[in-house]
């Protein structure tokens, strides 16, 4: 893997530094319902502050804004009072979300331009906007001294170790609705796994037919019910017994049972997915007994993907994991063996 040179290299006392965070954290109600991102932010800035930077312009996108309301619902301003009152410094400056100009998606040379302008050097951090070529992601990056920030790094040699040498025996237990976006990190990573466990939607979809060019353990059984709905009428039901037109709405206890064994003795493990529609209690306990398994495990574990990472942390178990990444998208394509725009645009360390 190529390495982009590391913040630490660089000497920034005195200078004005422009960090691309990404603190695109989920809200709710115009509230910020899990800050995982703003913390994982907050090592950089503060090596930042330490080394003498004289002031520290942060700046991310927030959401996907398109009309004229989204300008107030997805302001970056409570994303930047969570940050200030989590690292309070004078020094730190937040610009307004970077999507709320429209050069930034199309990576537009003039945004960049200006993102630079009276800036010394710039430290990209955003692992999780790393997979995007915007002005703020990597344009800005060719106008300016450019380095790796501590997270962006630590993401890159966490997930990379997934893809050098690894201990056996390595599952990956994938899961989740969308299969498309995860066949191609499959195919990269799974060969040169020993069991891949599947669960979630995409069990479903690939009962139907494995694209893959090796052999995948589907579930046995599933939590069946009769509709899409968190009161459902449900009930366990190996597959070839599910009622027609019945949900498999999470893996049923002997699947979880199976896949939970099967983890427990892994030295490697890469779990992206739910098991089942975890947000409802009744259909939960598939994900949990995966989550527990992964936690139990004596291995090197990664969890990445935003449904699996927020299901770790929901049940209190991602300080049991080897690294839970704040990447998605980013974290697929870096294991789909892709090279991220945002990484490419850092001169080598
Ligand atoms: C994410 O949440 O996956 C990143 O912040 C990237 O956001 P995007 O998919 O809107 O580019
Ligand atoms: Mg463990």
């Amino acid at each position: 893997m190529r390495w982009p040179r590391s913040v630490e290299t660089a000497d920034v006392s005195g200078k004005r530094v422009l960090v691309r965070a990404d603190l695109n954290v989920p809200l709710a109600g115009g509230t910020i319902a899990d800050d995982t991102r703003i913390r994982a932010a907050l090592p950089t800035l503060q090596w930042l502050l330490d080394r003498g930077a004289r002031e520290v312009v942060v700046c991310s996108h927030l959401g996907r804004p398109k009309t004229g309301d989204d300008l107030e619902r997805l302001s970056i301003a409570p994303v930047a009072d969570r940050l200030r009152s989590l690292l309070p410094d004078g020094r730190i400056r937040v610009l307004e979300n970077t999507r709320f100009h429209s050069g930034e998606t199309s990576n537009d040379s003039e945004f960049a331009r200006e993102l630079a302008e009276g800036v010394d050097l710039y430290v990209n951090d955003a692992f999780g906007s790393a997979h995007r070529a915007h002005s703020s992601t990597e344009g800005v990056a060719h106008l300016l001294p450019a380095y790796a920030g501590l997270l962006l790094l630590a993401e890159l040699e966490h997930l990379g170790r997934l893809l050098g040498e690894v201990e056996h025996p390595f599952v990956i237990v994938a899961g989740g609705a969308k299969v498309e976006d995860k066949l191609a990190v499959l195919e990269n990573l799974g060969g040169r796994a020993d069991r891949v466990l599947i669960g979630g939607k995409m069990a479903e979809q690939m009962r139907e037919h494995n694209p893959l060019s090796f052999p995948v353990e589907l579930p046995v059984d599933v939590v069946a019910a009769s509709t899409f709905a968190e009161d459902a009428e449900a009930h366990v039901a190996t597959v070839d017994a599910v009622p027609a037109g019945w949900l498999g709405l999470d893996i049923g206890p002997a699947t979880a049972a199976a896949f939970g064994a099967i983890l427990r003795e892994a030295r490697t493990i890469f779990w992206n997915g739910p098991m089942g529609v975890f947000e409802w209690s009744r259909f939960a306990a598939g994900t949990r007994a995966v989550a527990e398994a992964v936690a139990a495990a004596d291995a090197y574990s990664v969890v990445g993907g935003g449904d699996s990472v927020r299901a770790i942390q929901e049940l209190g178990l991602a300080d049991r994991v080897s690294w839970v990444s704040t990447g998605g998208g980013a974290s697929l394509e870096l294991l789909e063996g892709r090279d991220l725009p945002g990484v490419a645009a850092i001169p080598e360390g």
